[in-house]
């Protein structure tokens, strides 16, 4: 008999096994020691509920707003690069199981779909989230790419000018469009049902960029490609040229300080994601939960304030409400759910999250998502 999933793990474990290496480990691992990596799970972990009962909690609401956007529950699927190798079509398959769940997704500069490739596919705005490259006549077509596609929300990411080192990136020479080696060949022929996907769907490169900058085959590893094209020079001012090209709602992930925070705010901005970059940036810093905190004291309700890294259950989610955020996103938990299972894998990831946020509410005595009070929380 089939063991049933009945956590996030479980999906991770089937996408272990049913994802290549190299692109499993592309989205499980971390930079350098993963020291950042691990931190996002042990503080999650170090929270604890404080339990209430008798307080008839039948009638619970999880839905709230986000920038603006009414959603079904306080949860967003992030932006994650080379989706559509975690399995073919990976975008569309998002996107598509994250509009039938109410909740928005963000496709990657870094996507295996281009930008028209999943609004053709899909009904629902979803988010874009650009690099700032180099090649700024670039950067300003794929904003415009992503204005012409009814995006509802430009995500800039502010913490990947330089790529932290992954050394599992390195060690399985990840290239896209994928290659079969000498390395990889098992591996590769013993996920023919991988291979299959991938050959179906309508593209095994970076879809946003064909034509316009080479794959990231060609040089050793993808972080010396990005050396190449990511545009190290980023900052503050870069958000007024942003702002002209993008009138719509704009959110800025990778804040870690509260220094950052305040001048987010005071640049405008609609919405700012506190993250390390899933631990995949710079190993040694705090895990994005335990700055969340003073993040959300500094920006005084200035700015709404969403949270990534570390994510993996509806029970973290309610963390991060408790401690000020308005959603959590899931990069991970997204992928393990597609590599596992396609769309039905990632609904089952989102459904998973959101009974584990009903039902933990319920023993919280949290009635209203949108309204979740620190008191929720157990002090020692
Ligand atoms: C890209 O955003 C990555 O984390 O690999």
């Amino acid at each position: 008999m089939k063991t049933p999933v009945t956590n996030i793990a479980d999906l991770r474990e089937l996408a272990r096994k049913r994802v290549p290496r190299a692109f499993f480990e592309y989205a499980d691992r971390g930079s350098y020691d993963e020291s950042t990596l691990r931190e996002n799970r042990a503080a999650f972990d170090r929270l604890r509920f404080r339990q209430r009962v008798m307080s008839d909690v039948d009638h619970r609401s999880l839905a709230t707003t986000v920038v603006g956007q009414p959603i079904s529950m306080p949860l967003a699927i992030a932006p994650t690069g080379l989706t559509g190798l975690q399995h073919g079509s990976g975008e569309i398959h998002g996107a598509r199981a994250a509009a039938r769940a109410g909740i928005p997704f963000c496709l990657s500069t870094m996507s295996i779909c281009s930008i028209e490739q999943v609004r053709a596919a899909t009904d629902a705005p979803f988010w874009f989230q650009v690099y700032v490259m180099r090649d700024r006549g670039f950067t300003r077509e794929l904003i415009q790419r992503a204005r012409a596609a009814d995006c509802s929300a430009l995500m800039l990411t502010a913490d990947l000018t330089v790529q932290g080192q992954r050394h599992r990136e390195i060690k399985n020479g990840l290239s896209v469009p994928p290659k079969v080696t000498l390395r990889n060949l098992f591996d590769i022929a013993s996920k023919p049902r991988w291979a299959w996907n991938v050959l179906q769907a309508p593209s095994r490169s970076f879809g946003n960029l064909e034509g316009r900058i080479g794959g990231a085959d060609s040089l050793t590893t993808l972080a010396q490609w990005i050396a190449s094209q990511f545009d190290p020079t980023l900052n503050w001012d870069d958000l007024e040229w942003i702002r002209e090209l993008w009138p719509g709602k704009l959110i800025i992930k990778g804040i870690l300080d509260a220094e950052d925070a305040k001048l987010a705010v005071q640049h405008g901005v609609d919405a700012i994601v506190v993250s390390n970059h899933g631990g995949r940036q710079l190993d040694g810093a705090p895990a994005a939960i335990d700055v969340l905190p003073s993040i959300v004291d500094a920006v005084q309700g200035g700015t709404e304030v969403l949270l990534d890294s570390g994510i993996t259950s509806g029970q973290d989610v309610l963390k991060a409400l408790a401690l000020g955020a308005r959603a959590g996103l899931i990069g991970k938990a997204f992928l393990y759910g597609l590599g596992a299972g396609g769309e039905a894998g990632v609904t089952q990831a989102i459904e998973l999250i959101r009974k584990e946020l009903s039902v933990s509410m319920a023993l919280t005595g949290a009635l209203d998502a949108s309204h979740v009070s620190r008191d929720i929380l157990w002090q020692r």
